[in-house]
């Protein structure tokens, strides 16, 4: 059997006011928003993983196809011993680059969802049985340390997670990602690309309502983890294109005038009919784009994958 270890790096009444810190600045703010990391609770992981095999939700199928046909070339590129993954959620994609990277010690999944992270690290044990596993549970904007593995790493950073992030969160999480990697080690990134506004609008607003789903879960998060009141069917799904940042946006309507207490907080927050809090981005990129914002972080970029449709890129920069 191979090691399993989950680190949690984040303790569970950090979590918690971190939680309140997020949801109280978010609902008392103009326009109100709350932060996407919070729809990840054990129900918005399986949701996410239902949304990935959506007919609408391409940027999984892109990814993979990707990782299909290049990962021999980037296990070549990287020569990687650990592989760490932000954001890893179920790992599925993942298997690519585990098979391609023949000299791997250690995989480093980290992710705020701890059953992501069970789930994932039972079903690699059972399969691997050779990989050491290291899970962390830890917020990756917020200044990861590293366990002691062998070098080369490669940090992964898949999904198109990084467009989740505003811009300015952005550069600061890829200035930390920077400062984690010695010579010789690597980032590779997955950034989902601009396209046809119908086919992203689609994506983020399927037709079996899986996605209006994943997001009113984060009201049932704030409800179970602050005693909220917050009533799902009281809001509707709403997505859309934002043609001049280039990001899709997710937001939750209030169907009418409401007040919605969190005891927790010792608040009343105010909602009027047709009021939006805005739960997600998910920026899509250009190349120059990506090159400009790995540059600004001290990273080159070296590789640009993309699949057969430009729907989606990996991007490789390896650190001289
Ligand atoms: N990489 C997978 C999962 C993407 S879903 C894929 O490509 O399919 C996004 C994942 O990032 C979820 O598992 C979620 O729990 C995790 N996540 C979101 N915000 C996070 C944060 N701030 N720190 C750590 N993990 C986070
Ligand atoms: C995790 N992340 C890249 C997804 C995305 O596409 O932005 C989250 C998601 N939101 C709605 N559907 C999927």
């Amino acid at each position: 059997m191979s090691p399993f270890l989950l680190t949690r790096t984040l303790p569970e009444d950090a979590t918690e006011a971190a939680l309140r810190a997020d949801v109280l600045k978010g609902l008392t703010h103009t326009p109100k928003t709350l932060p996407p990391k919070w729809f990840y609770d054990a129900h918005g992981s399986e949701l996410f993983e239902q949304i990935t095999e959506l007919p609408e939700y391409y940027p999984t199928r892109a990814e993979r196809e990707i990782l299909v046909a290049r990962s021999g070339e980037i296990a070549a590129a990287t020569g990687a011993r650990t592989l760490v993954e932000l954001g890893s959620g179920s790992s599925e994609k993942t298997r690519y680059l585990l098979d391609a990277l023949t000299g791997l010690h250690t995989y480093v999944p980290v992710d705020v969802s701890e059953s992501a992270l069970t789930q994932a690290g039972h079903a690699l044990i059972a399969q691997r049985p050779e990989l050491s596993v290291h899970a962390l549970i830890a917020d990756f904007t917020g200044g990861l340390s590293l366990p002691g593995t062998p070098g080369p790493r490669l940090v992964a950073f898949l999904g198109g997670t990084i467009g989740n992030l505003l811009p300015v969160e952005r550069a600061a999480f890829l200035s930390s990602v920077r400062s984690l990697l010695s010579p010789g080690d690597a980032l590779l990134l997955g950034t989902d690309l601009v396209k046809d506004e119908n086919v992203l609008v689609r994506a983020y607003d399927d037709a079996a309502g899986v996605t209006a789903a994943f997001n009113k879960n984060v009201l049932t998060v704030v409800n179970r983890e602050l005693g909220a009141d917050f009533d799902p069917g009281a809001f509707d799904h709403v997505a859309l294109w934002d043609a001049e940042n280039e990001w899709i946006e997710m937001r939750l309507r209030s169907r009418t005038d409401q007040t919605v207490k969190v005891p927790a907080l010792d608040l009343a927050v105010d909602f009027a009919a047709d009021e939006e809090l805005r739960t997600e981005i998910s920026a899509k990129f250009r190349k120059e784009g990506v090159r400009g914002e790995l540059a600004a972080a001290g990273l080159e970029l070296a590789h640009w994958w993309t699949d057969g449709e430009g729907r989606f890129a990996l991007s490789l920069s390896v650190v001289r």
